[in-house]
């Protein structure tokens, strides 16, 4: 079960251990705690920066354009297209390079890439330090 719901009433400023190793448990990860704290920068991120358009459960919006994020080709590919692609921007997606850091962009790619039944959990192994 890896249904992960942003409310809009939730502080997700505060990172809350028991809660994001609940939020992120899984049978076939044992997230740490650096990995479950970049989970849940990236799900704040993903909060403030994205749901306008792709929505709070990733099923995007077909009036403006934006592609459902769930079971995505591009979440589930190649992890630096993934990152220059929010870097960059592209057609109505925004670039976010001045918006969010190299670490940010990497922490809410990787958000995209755990939440909405998306399984990678090797993306902050990969990248990380
Ligand atoms: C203003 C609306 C808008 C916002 C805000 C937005 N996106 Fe997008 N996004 C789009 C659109 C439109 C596309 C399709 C681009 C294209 O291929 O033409 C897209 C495409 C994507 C894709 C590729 C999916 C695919 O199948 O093409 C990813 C990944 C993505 N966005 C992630 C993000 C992330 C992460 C954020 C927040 C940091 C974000 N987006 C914010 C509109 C938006």
């Amino acid at each position: 079960m890896m249904a992960v719901s942003c409310s809009s009433s939730e502080n997700t400023d505060v990172f809350d251990l028991s809660k994001a190793a609940q939020r992120w448990s899984s049978t076939e990860k044992n997230w740490n705690e650096d990995e479950l704290r970049a989970l849940e920068q990236g799900r704040g991120i993903y909060w403030k920066n994205c749901t306008a358009c792709h929505g709070r459960e990733g099923r995007g919006n077909v009036t403006i354009g934006a592609p459902s994020l769930v079971n995505n080709a591009i979440i589930k590919g190649d992890v630096s297209y993934h990152i220059t692609l929010i870097k960059k921007g592209k057609n109505q997606m925004p670039a976010f390079a001045q918006v969010l850091t190299d670490e940010e962009m990497l922490y809410v790619a990787a958000f995209e890439r755990n939440a909405w039944g998306n399984h990678d959990y090797r993306i902050l192994e990969r990248t990380g330090d």
